[in-house]
């Protein structure tokens, strides 16, 4: 039987990004693995892909926030799928709270999420990937890295600014294994979760007034970026971050 090459994928069982990219995977040939905090929703989706795609798929539940459960689930899929070749750190928390007001429990569950439990992912797949002479890691970032905004919340800023350092330094001293480190900076994409948190017309607001293209995000735009991102037509892309936000916050 043919190897399917290995993605390990972040908080994959949600409504949004992770699993949007992981289905995008899934149909690009790769061997996903469905991690998330949520067990069952993980189970559900790995099902549902085992079923769509005619294989298994391994689903396995995760906290990105603990580091020796990440150490053993890329131990434990090195050891059952043959090695773990991409990673995609798509797992991110943010409580939107003023710094002159927000709780030290705020800042730090946002740091813990977003930046700590993407390095735990990285400092844990790297030396596979090292192992193995090569991988592809794209780390979801964020505009909130960039934009001077009340509107993310300064943890997740910050946080998400130090993912893309963190992406820089990692891809700086791993080319020479053959390994691409890349991040994206999504701006508003919308999921079902969203709209309990938003009112309706927030979203037509957004279209209209900061979209350059008409519309809020989709979490297949950002999927189609990472699919080729970790895929062979960007062998000579490391360390960059790319903004997907509609015009909202360009870079050109
Ligand atoms: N949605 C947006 O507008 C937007 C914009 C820019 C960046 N992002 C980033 O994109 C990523 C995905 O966000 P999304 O809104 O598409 O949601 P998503 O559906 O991809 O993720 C939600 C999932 O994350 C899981 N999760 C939460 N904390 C976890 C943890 N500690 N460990 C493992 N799993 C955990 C939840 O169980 C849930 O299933 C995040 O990093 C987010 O910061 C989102």
């Amino acid at each position: 039987m043919t190897r399917h090459a290995v993605a390990v994928v972040t908080a994959a069982a949600g409504a949004g990004i992770g699993s949007a990219v992981a289905r995008r995977l899934a149909s690009d040939g790769f061997d996903v693995v469905i991690t998330d905090a949520h067990e069952r929703r993980c189970r559900e989706l790995a099902d549902q892909l085992g079923t769509e795609h005619n294989r298994p798929f391994l689903s396995y539940p995760l906290d990105v926030t603990d580091s020796p459960a990440v150490e053993q689930a890329i131990r434990t899929v090195a050891d059952e799928r043959g090695g773990v070749d991409v990673l995609v750190n798509n797992a991110g928390w943010s409580k939107i709270e003023p710094v002159a007001e927000m709780s030290v429990d705020t800042w730090q569950r946002c740091l813990d999420v977003d930046l700590n439990g993407t390095f735990y992912a990285m400092r844990h797949a790297l030396p596979h990937m090292i192992e193995r002479g090569g991988g592809a890691i794209v780390n979801i970032s964020s505009i909130a890295a960039w934009e001077a905004s009340t509107e993310h919340g300064a943890a997740y800023a910050a946080a998400k600014a130090g993912v893309l350092a963190l992406t820089r330094v990692a891809a700086a001293e791993n080319g020479k294994h053959g390994i691409r480190i890349n991040a994206v900076a999504p701006g508003l994409i919308y999921n079902d979760f969203l709209r309990k948190i938003y009112p309706d017309d927030f979203f037509a607001g957004y279209a209209e007034q900061r979209s350059r293209v008409g519309r809020v995000g989709r979490p297949e735009d950002v999927a189609g970026l990472v699919s080729y991102l970790v895929g062979p037509d960007a062998g000579y892309i490391t360390g960059e971050v790319y903004g997907i936000s509609g015009g909202v916050f360009p870079h050109a």
